[in-house]
């Protein structure tokens, strides 16, 4: 029997099922198979690197919070910098700084175009900067066999270390500008959008505030129901069309008891036009995977920020079931789906159900999902679309074991960040951050939804998905996208006054 065991996140464009029946694990990466010149040309609404950015780097310390030798080695960490519309450091002109994720920047800082959109009316410097152990911020002179290699030199890869990279080198850079007195504000999603919030918190004297977007900072210890993640994506399924939530739910065991019968495999890989080559059919996997992205990504225009997807893709994934082209079981009606987020382009020969292609350089979240990023999100109740579970902790630390040598530290994130009562904390001690979050994104479940303080926001915007409110602006942008942008401009607008009146003083 197979477990939905959504191991990752945010971007991660895996996850893994987990046989319990012969304890073992299957990572699989579904591909899209497309290629990075196919993807570029699709994306309506992302720049070409080439205009958008001038590559740096900087050597920075392996190891900020020890004193070992060994902690004294360096690396290269690349950052990217556009001051097209820089006002300069005469001015205190500020500086807009992007906390990279767990993947390449250029990415990401193709996929933030709410910075570019803003820099001209701030004159602001852009700078997006890379999370270590990942694209080209490689420790070990950049060797990866060796940065990924084992526990102890995976071992520096952690949030705090990340955090740290990024104050260090916003003080050297602002130093070399002879920019000391311009403000900084952090801007992330996801993932980078927690480093954001968190690197407000800790390095309030860099930072004088965060735009945090869909992090979702309180899924860890419990804080949220571990249910919040699957009743989401139900949610944005179930709104679309009763009947195309019910083809989903009902169709797992009949995967399954195809799979058992003999001749069952040839059958699903045939019905699914799978690639003759694979030998492990996680069909189950693949197609959640599917269903979990398409929800993070149910954007109101068309987008390419995991695979090339029309708007509101998840409304178009219900259109091929509800009204299915290419057959009336269940199985042509899920193929229809799925060709919705893996096959949009056109371009898939057959569906390649272990290719390990990994475009964005995403694979060493899985070292940070088995440390300390413990993000409980794999519950299932009795209507959840997937099929009913629980989350299975236990096997998560088995197979993070196994994979990396380590036990998980479920309790560190909130003993180093906080999080429970987050209200009742940041209330008194905090200032400056927005956390938006759109409900239609499952990751939202563990945003913050509430307005803590005057200057503790939670933008909150029933539409909305994963971090939405970054990308590109378009001329088909709905009224309520350009009402939260603008509302971000506004606030980030009043941090910065507020911050030369204090400066003048
Ligand atoms: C920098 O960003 C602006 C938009 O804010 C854009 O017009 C310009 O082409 C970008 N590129 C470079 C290299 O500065
Ligand atoms: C990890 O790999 C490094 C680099 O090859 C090696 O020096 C070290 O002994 C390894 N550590 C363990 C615990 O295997
Ligand atoms: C600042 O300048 C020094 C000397 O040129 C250089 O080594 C360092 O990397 C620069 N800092 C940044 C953040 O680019
Ligand atoms: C992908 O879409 C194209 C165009 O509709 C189609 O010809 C092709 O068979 C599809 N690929 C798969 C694997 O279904
Ligand atoms: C929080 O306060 C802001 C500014 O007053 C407001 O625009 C926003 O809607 C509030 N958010 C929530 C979730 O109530």
């Amino acid at each position: 029997m197979a477990t939905r065991f959504i191991f990752l996140s945010f971007c991660l464009l895996f996850s893994s099922t987990l046989t319990i029946s012969n304890a073992k694990i299957f990572p699989t990466f579904p591909s899209s198979r497309i290629t990075p010149e196919k993807l570029s040309s699709l994306i309506s609404n992302s720049k070409d690197s080439q205009g958008l950015y001038k590559t740096k780097y900087h050597t920075q310390i392996l190891d900020h919070f020890n004193y070992n030798p060994q902690s004294y080695q360096t690396f290269q960490q690349r950052y990217l910098i556009n001051d097209t519309h820089w006002g300069g450091s005469k001015n205190n002109a500020p500086i807009f700084v992007y906390t990279g994720n767990e993947g390449d920047i250029e990415w990401f800082a193709q996929n933030t175009g709410f910075m570019y959109d803003v820099a001209p009316k701030f004159k602001a410097l852009l700078v997006f900067i890379e999370h270590r152990y990942y694209g080209k911020s490689i420790p070990y002179g950049g060797y990866k066999e060796i940065a990924y290699k084992n526990a102890s030199t995976t071992g520096y890869l952690s949030s705090t270390q990340a955090l740290a990279d990024y104050a260090s080198l916003i003080i050297d850079l602002k130093k070399n500008l002879t920019a000391t007195d311009s403000p900084v504000v952090v801007f992330g999603g996801s993932y980078g959008g927690m480093l954001a919030a968190w690197f407000r918190l800790k390095y309030p004297h860099v930072a004088i505030g965060a735009l945090a977007s869909s992090a979702p900072i309180l899924n860890f210890d419990n804080i949220v129901s571990p249910y919040s993640f699957s009743n989401i994506i139900t949610q944005d399924f179930r709104s679309v069309s009763e009947n195309c939530y019910k083809v989903i739910k009902g169709s797992w065991k009949q995967i399954e008891e195809t799979a058992k019968k003999p001749g069952g495999l040839e059958k699903l890989q045939k019905a699914f036009r799978i690639c003759k080559s694979e030998k492990n059919l996680a069909i189950e996997s693949w197609l959640s995977t599917a269903f979990v992205y398409t929800a993070m990504t149910d954007y109101p225009t068309p987008s390419n920020f995991l695979n090339p997807l029309p708007a509101f893709p998840v409304k178009e994934m219900c259109k091929a079931i509800d009204d299915p082209k290419t057959g009336n079981d269940v199985f042509a009606k899920l193929y229809g789906a799925a060709s919705v987020y893996y096959n949009y382009s056109g371009t898939a020969k057959c569906f390649d159900l272990n290719g390990d292609s990994d475009p964005h350089g995403l694979s060493e979240w899985g070292w940070q999902a088995c440390t300390e990023m413990i993000m409980l999100t794999g519950g299932d109740n009795k209507d959840s679309i997937f099929e009913e579970s629980e989350e299975d902790y236990d096997a998560r630390a088995r197979y993070c074991k196994e994979a990396y040598g380590v036990d998980p530290r479920p309790n560190w994130i909130t003993t180093e960040f906080g999080g429970h009562k987050i209200g009742l904390v940041l209330k008194r001690f905090a200032s400056n951050i927005i956390f938006f979050n759109g409900l239609r994104d499952p990751w939202s479940g563990g945003g913050v939804l509430k307005n803590i303080s005057k200057t503790v926001l939670a933008l909150v915007e029933k539409e909305g998905a994963h971090h939405v409110d970054l990308r590109f602006s378009t001329k088909e942008d709905p009224q309520w996208l350009k009402d939260v942008r603008r509302r971000e401009v506004e606030i980030v607008g009043k941090w910065i006054s507020q911050y030369f009146q204090d400066l003048a003083l």
